[in-house]
């Protein structure tokens, strides 16, 4: 099933850990990289240990965990410290190209064997747009590993490491650099057949700027979308379920297909394949989220 909310939870934060559980998101990220100070490491892996080994029924909440870059020596420490919790997958920061995926994904395998866990379980969503040699590489996350589940982006750490003092222009809109990493994203997650995340909106108590931007990476194709606060997953959640109107238009289209034409007319207006494909695209999406 796509995630539509994956919360950020800082990984040494007990009262956030606990306000998680209850948020509705679909899945929790318990972070070990940029949220947790250098020095509340060792702490966070253990309370991110433990809180995974509390919450085994994933039924309700998918748990994953943001390690540290493959760059760092934290990554595999990380790895080697929350493995044993099972969680449903790994968010891979500052992924370079598809390679990263791989070597990540060589370290859970043996990681995995030592912890006694199904060889292959821990999937890896890839933040895939961080770093500069990463906009030259997103065609190479397909293919890479069965375990990549998704990508998403970021345009803050990649203004950082570009040398630029601002990733938005004169009217507050992001560059043109970075709504290119948005598409080269979307386009690579899904020659890669895998869930487009959209990235974090930041200001997290304006929520109709976040109801207008996830309804956008919406229309856009992205599947879901990064929440930072408690309050912005209920807003992501129905930005990226399709509305009552949505599912009755996709099955009218359905339904004007069904005696097998390639083109077909409704409302005055001609339908071809691309029109079908969306409509049982919704349709999916809707049964899923029941
Ligand atoms: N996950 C879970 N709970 C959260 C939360 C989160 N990401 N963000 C806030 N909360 C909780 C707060 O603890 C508070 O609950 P409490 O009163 O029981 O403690 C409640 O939601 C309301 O929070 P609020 O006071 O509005 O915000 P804040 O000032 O405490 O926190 C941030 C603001 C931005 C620091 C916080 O939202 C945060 O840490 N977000 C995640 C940051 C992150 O992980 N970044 C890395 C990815 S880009
Ligand atoms: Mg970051």
């Amino acid at each position: 099933m796509d995630l539509r909310s994956m919360l950020f939870v800082p990984g040494d934060s007990e009262r956030k850990l606990a306000k998680g559980e209850s948020c509705g998101a679909d899945a929790l990220v318990l972070d070990l990289e940029d949220s947790v100070p250098g020095d509340r490491i060792a702490v966070a892996r253990s309370m991110v240990r433990e809180y995974l080994g509390s919450h085994r029924d994933r039924s309700h909440q998918q748990l994953w965990v943001r390690i540290n870059p493959l760059s760092t020596d934290k990554a595999l420490a990380d790895l080697a410290a929350i493995t044993g919790g099972a969680p449903d997958g790994i968010m891979l920061p500052k992924a370079d190209s598809g390679a990263d995926v791989v070597v990540a994904g060589h370290y859970l395998s043996a990681l995995e064997v030592r912890e006694g866990l199904q060889e292959g379980s821990i999937r890896i969503f890839a933040v895939a747009t961080e770093t500069a040699p990463a906009l030259f590489a997103l065609g190479t996350f397909a293919g890479c590993s069965p375990r990549l589940a998704g990508m998403t982006w970021g345009a803050e750490d990649l203004s950082a490491a570009l040398g630029a003092a601002t990733n938005r222009d004169e009217k507050g809109e992001l560059e043109f650099t970075y709504r290119l990493a948005r598409s080269l994203c979307l386009a690579g997650a899904v020659a890669a057949g895998v869930q487009p995340l959209d990235t974090v909106f930041v200001d997290f108590r304006d929520s109709e700027g976040l109801r207008a931007e996830s309804r956008a990476a919406a229309r856009a194709g992205f599947t879901g979308k990064i929440a930072i606060h408690p309050d912005q997953v209920p807003i992501i959640n129905e930005a990226f379920t399709p509305s009552t109107a949505e599912i009755a238009h996709a099955r009218r289209v359905v339904e004007a297909f069904a005696a097998g034409a390639g083109t077909v007319a409704l409302d005055g207006k001609m339908l071809d394949m691309p029109h079908l494909k969306q409509a049982q695209r919704i349709l999916s999406r809707a049964a899923a989220a029941r």
